[in-house]
């Protein structure tokens, strides 16, 4: 039976913020509804705005219609918000801090605490350093658990710098630095997929997989986000986290067991694994643009250097794509092509993973100029499920071959927020689908040289960024990543696909 969850304040820095307003109330309110919160635990959202209860309150009902599955439950709303409270704070003030130290350590309130940091990355540091010094994240007298969203630092060095300044005030496993796409459900599935089948195993390997394609393609662009957009572009906002920590769960050995520590260490080891890039291989193996004005949708969408917040000229790339090796037994010379944009022609998320080809000798004698390698495909969003691509005969009298496919939707209704379960996570202690500082440096590591190179081209003002129309599939000269004949992008979950 699972140990009962401790009684805890929940604490929100950022709270007039997006992800604090779409993502993390909800999400606080789901749990709720489930009967999975703590009975007592209160949730203190945090922000620069004046107290004003009565507005907050009627924003925070508003946040939560929008988002409720099966629309806002008023009992279940009305007892939520008895948890919730809001406290004025300047982060930049230690009297503020002060005054939230008096609110928290309340006789009533329980002394285990978690503080999410809703807010840019330039302040983690400063708040944390505020934390450690009032004495919040002490934990002589109950657990101070802090959770940081991405991007951990913007390299490797800031993200080492980043680290030592927590160091001063934290131990490791105080520190809950999330991913949420470690929170999706088809991505936990991954775990179990390939490690509670065994039919799955001896396929796994260069000796049957040609190359594994990961994508994550949106319709959106970068929405208010300008600023931080531009400084982050494409690789460090999707493919430092989320591409690179899909790419590891398709590629890790197995764990010892799905401990946090046991399942985090394999992750590190595959990412140590992967060749770095060099000044050469940046240029053949990686690829970035930038989306024009087009439409998305049926709709008109500007382009990227017209969107508010982003400088005249920016060479930001909105897509990126790359290609890697990982250097171990099991996959050797197996290319693992990674692509992220925005304002693609549809919302997906998808792990295509594509198979050798049969030895052709063996259909000699018949017809035969349509086989087709196995694929299997992984769809992530907005359609979960697998699907197995397999060449069988057309039904006649010639030797004709189709391809079919075995299907699993894995589509759920009462599809749960990745957010619902990673709050949970940090409630309950479990560091299974946080990344470890370790993992954080060494995705880094992957990107570093690419970055640095593109840096590079962004100051030559002789050259300038490839762009693509909003609304497509992303530039044509992406596929330059693939070196094979007939080799290309694969953009859909259905066999026939199409582009555009
Ligand atoms: C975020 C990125 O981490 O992930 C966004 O900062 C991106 O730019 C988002 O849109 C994508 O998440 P999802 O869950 O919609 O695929």
């Amino acid at each position: 039976m699972k140990k009962p969850l401790d009684e805890c304040t929940f604490v929100i820095f950022g709270a007039t913020g997006n992800l604090a307003r779409i993502k993390l109330m909800p999400a606080l309110y789901h749990l709720d509804e489930a009967g999975l919160l703590p009975d007592h635990m209160k949730i203190l959202r945090v922000g620069r705005r004046e107290d004003n209860r009565e507005e907050w309150l009627d924003e925070l009902r508003t946040d939560i219609s929008d988002k409720a599955r099966g629309g806002l439950n008023e009992a279940v709303f009305s007892a939520f918000i008895s948890r919730v409270d809001y406290q004025q704070t300047n982060l930049n003030d230690a009297e503020s801090f002060q005054a939230l130290s008096d609110y928290l350590t309340q006789e009533h309130l329980s002394s285990n605490i978690a503080f999410y940091f809703s807010l840019p990355p330039f302040l983690y540091a400063d708040v944390a350093n505020q934390l450690g010094q009032t004495g919040l994240l002490n934990e002589d007298n109950g657990w101070r658990r802090i959770v940081v969203e991405k991007p951990f630092g913007s390299d490797l060095n800031s993200a080492r710098d980043l680290q030592q300044q927590f160091d001063k005030h934290l131990v490791e496993n105080q520190i809950y630095r999330i991913d949420h796409y470690l929170g999706k459900e088809t991505v936990q599935n991954l775990q179990v997929f390939r490690f509670a089948n065994l039919l799955l195993e001896p396929l796994w390997n260069h000796n049957y997989i040609d190359h594994v394609q990961i994508t994550h393609a949106e319709t959106i662009g970068i929405e208010s986000r300008g600023s931080y957009y531009d400084e982050a572009g494409a690789l460090r906002d999707m493919i430092q986290s989320h591409l690179l920590q899909l790419l590891s769960l398709v590629a890790m050995e197995p764990p010892v067991s799905m401990k946090a520590e046991d399942l985090r260490d394999e992750k590190v080891k595959l990412l140590r694994s992967i060749t770095p890039l060099t000044d050469e291989t940046v240029v053949t193996d990686t690829f970035r643009a930038q989306y024009t004005a087009g439409k998305v949708g049926g709709e008109g969408a500007t382009g990227y250097l017209q969107e508010e917040g982003i400088p005249d000229g920016s060479q930001t790339e909105t897509y990126a794509a790359l290609k890697l090796q990982i250097n171990n037994w099991r996959w050797r010379h197996v290319p693992f092509y990674l692509r992220t944009g925005k304002r693609l022609a549809e919302k997906k998320s998808m792990i295509a993973i594509c198979f050798r080809y049969p030895p052709k000798q063996f259909f000699k004698t018949v017809q035969f100029d349509d086989l087709k390698p196995n694929w299997l495909l992984i769809g992530i969003q907005p359609d979960e499920n697998l699907r197995m691509e397999i060449t069988v005969k057309k039904p006649g009298l010639e030797m004709e071959t189709q391809v079919m496919s075995l299907n699993t939707c894995i589509n759920n209704e009462n599809k749960k927020d990745a957010y619902e379960g990673l709050l949970l996570d940090v409630i309950e202690g479990d560091h299974s689908l946080f990344l470890r500082s370790d993992e954080v440096e060494q995705s880094w590591k992957i990107v570093d040289p690419i970055l640095r190179h593109w840096e590079k081209q962004k100051a030559d003002v002789s050259s300038s960024i490839t762009t693509y129309r909003a609304g497509s599939w992303g530039p044509k000269d992406a596929q330059k990543l693939f070196k094979k004949e007939g080799q290309d992008w694969r953009f859909s979950l259905h066999p026939d696909q199409a582009e555009e």
